[in-house]
C-alpha cells in the first residue's frame, strides 16, 4: 500500500481523522467489493502488508489475510513474540524496519500509543487493527451493515449497552460523523473515554447526530432500531473478570429489554461473545442478529480501506 510518489501517506487510526464524506466514500467503495469479489483484484500484486498482533484474533487476522489475497498482495503475520512489539527494540526501529519491506502495516496492540509510534515512523500506510482506545476497522463493518439492513444510517436510533470500552469510542464516533441518534448505557465508572465523547460531541454540531450518555439501559434501548453491546471484559482485563461481572449485572441483552426497542430491531456485537454474560443465547442466536453479517462485512470494509489508503491523495 506504499502511497505513490510525491503522495502524502494516509494512516487508518481513528474515524476521528476521517470527515463524514470519506466515511461515506469508504462505505460505497465496500459495497462495490462486496457485490463484486474481483474488483481490485490486482491492486496489491507484488505488494506484502505485515500483521502486528499483540493479542489474538480470528474474525481481524482472517479477513485482512483474505482480503490482501483477494487484492493480489502477501500478507505476513507477525504473533506476539516474534517482533515483541515495545519489548525487544524501539517501535520507531519496528517501524522504519518495516518501511523498508512492506507496503503496508496493520497492527492490534495493547497500547493505543504504540499505534501512533508505527504511524508516525513508517513511511507506509498503517491500520488500527484494534487498541485499548478504539477499533475502527470493526465499527466501519458494523455501520456498513446498518445501511445494508436500513438503507441509511442518518437518524437511526443506535444503543451500545455494556462496557464503555474501544468498542464504544469508536461507535460513538462513526454515530456521530453519519447522523445517528446514538444512546450509550454504562454503568458508572464505566463511561467512555472523555476525549472521544468530546470529539463525537463536536462532530454531532455538524452531521445533526444525537448523542446520549446515560446509565439506564431501558433509556437507551427504547424505540431502537439498532442494540449493541461488547463483551464486559476486555483482552488484557482478565484479571478483572469478577468485579466486572458484579459490577454489570443489569446490562445484560435479553429478550425483556429488547421488547422495548424498535420492532423491527437488529442485535449487533462484534464478537467474541459470551451468550450468558453480556447477551442471552436467544437474543444472540435469534432472528434480530445480524452477527455474522457483521463479521463477513470486516472483509468488504478493510478491503475498502486499504485501496482508499493507497489511492488517497493530500489536498
Ligand atoms: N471483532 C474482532 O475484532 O474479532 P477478533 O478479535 O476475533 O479479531
Ligand atoms: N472490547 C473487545 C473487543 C474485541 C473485538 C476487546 O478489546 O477485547
Amino acid at each position: 500500500m506504499k502511497p505513490g510518489k510525491g503522495l502524502m501517506k494516509r494512516d487508518f487510526i481513528s474515524l476521528k481523522d476521517f470527515s463524514s464524506g470519506e466515511i461515506s466514500n469508504l462505505l460505497s467503495l465496500a459495497k462495490q467489493l462486496k457485490s463484486n469479489p474481483r474488483h481490485g483484484c490486482d491492486f496489491l500484486k507484488g505488494k506484502s502488508v505485515a500483521l502486528i498482533f499483540q493479542k489474538p484474533s480470528n474474525r481481524t487476522r482472517v479477513s485482512f489475510e483474505t482480503g490482501i489475497f483477494q487484492l493480489g498482495g502477501n500478507a505476513i503475520y507477525l504473533a506476539p513474540d516474534d517482533i515483541s512489539l515495545g519489548k525487544r527494540e524501539p517501535t520507531a526501529d519496528i517501524a522504519k524496519t518495516l518501511s523498508r519491506y512492506v507496503d503496508g502495516i496493520v497492527a492490534r496492540v495493547f497500547s493505543h500509543h504504540d499505534l501512533l509510534d508505527l504511524a508516525k515512523y513508517a513511511t507506509v500506510p498503517v491500520i488500527n487493527a484494534l487498541s485499548n482506545l478504539s477499533h475502527p476497522c470493526q465499527v466501519l463493518a458494523d455501520i456498513l451493515t446498518v445501511q445494508e439492513k436500513f438503507g441509511k444510517l442518518k437518524g437511526i436510533k443506535f444503543a451500545y449497552i455494556g462496557d464503555g470500552n474501544n468498542m464504544t469510542n469508536s461507535l460513538l464516533m462513526a454515530g456521530a460523523k453519519t447522523g445517528m441518534a446514538i444512546s450509550v448505557a454504562t454503568p458508572k465508572g464505566y463511561e467512555p473515554d472523555r476525549g472521544y465523547v468530546k470529539a463525537a460531541e463536536d462532530a454531532a454540531k455538524t452531521t445533526g447526530a444525537k448523542i446520549v450518555l446515560t446509565h439506564d439501559p431501558r433509556e437507551a434501548v427504547k424505540g431502537a432500531q439498532v442494540i449493541y453491546t461488547d463483551t464486559w471484559v476486555s483482552m488484557g482485563q482478565e484479571d478483572e473478570k469478577t468485579q466486572r461481572l458484579k459490577d454489570f449485572e443489569g446490562y445484560q441483552i435479553d429478550e425483556k429489554l429488547a421488547s422495548i426497542a424498535d420492532k423491527n430491531y437488529i442485535f449487533m456485537h462484534c464478537l467474541p461473545a459470551h451468550r450468558g454474560q453480556e447477551v442471552t443465547a436467544d437474543v444472540i442466536d435469534g432472528p434480530h442478529s445480524v452477527i455474522f453479517d457483521e463479521a463477513e462485512n470486516r472483509l468488504h470494509a478493510q478491503k475498502a480501506v486499504m485501496i482508499y489508503l493507497h489511492t488517497f491523495k493530500h489536498q
